[in-house]
């Protein structure tokens, strides 16, 4: 067996990522509940929603991997990606994860997804508002890039599903069937 796209998605911005991708790869794509053994893939793609740091899906993903396998890691979340510090704190904590044997094989990217809170579940939604009210008090200077997409989009429906943001993804993935 050769690659398979996995995505965690409890809304379906990761979802519409990995549908696309499997269109653009022919690879198949499966929710990560519904995934078969993943120990048999030479590579898995993992699309996964950001949800206070953690990267839905990767845990459970990441630990059926096999050893010399290559796990390619898009993350969605709402804040901007191409803030630095963004992408160095949204590393470090999928770093968290992964078990170690695979924290040295991964493949980051960051895509951006979308946000309705008409359709949030009352725990998100309370999360959110508390997040919110904590946050619209940080002087501008302590507002982070996260921070600053929840002041931005709180209580709105935005959707920033960018396809073209997915060639880095597609060039890694022709740069190693060497082609
Ligand atoms: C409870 C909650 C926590 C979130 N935490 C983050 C976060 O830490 N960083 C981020 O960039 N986006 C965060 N988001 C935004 C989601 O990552 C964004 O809506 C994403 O598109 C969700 O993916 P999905 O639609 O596939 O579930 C959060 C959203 C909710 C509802």
């Amino acid at each position: 067996m050769d690659s398979i796209i996995v995505y965690g998605s409890q809304y379906g911005t990761a979802r519409r990522y990995a549908e696309k991708f499997a269109e653009m790869t022919g690879f198949p794509a499966v929710g990560y509940r519904e995934r078969p053994d993943l120990s048999g893939y030479r590579r898995v793609i993992l699309f996964g929603g950001l949800y206070a740091g953690g990267v839905l899906g990767l845990k459970e993903a990441a630990r059926e991997v096999g050893g010399q396998a290559e796990l390619l890691i898009a993350t969605v979340g709402l804040a901007d990606v191409t803030d630095p510090r963004n992408i160095a704190n949204i590393r470090k904590a999928a770093r968290r994860q992964l078990p170690a044997a695979a924290a040295g094989r991964v493949r980051f990217f960051h895509l951006r997804g979308g946000i309705d809170y008409q359709k949030l579940s009352f725990k998100h939604r309370t999360m959110m508002t508390l997040l919110y009210h904590k946050a619209k008090n940080l002087p501008p200077e302590k507002q982070d890039a996260e921070v600053r997409a929840m002041i931005e989009t709180f209580g709105k429906k935005v959707d920033f599903v960018d396809f073209q943001a997915l060639s880095p993804l597609l060039e890694a993935i022709r740069e190693t069937e060497g082609d």
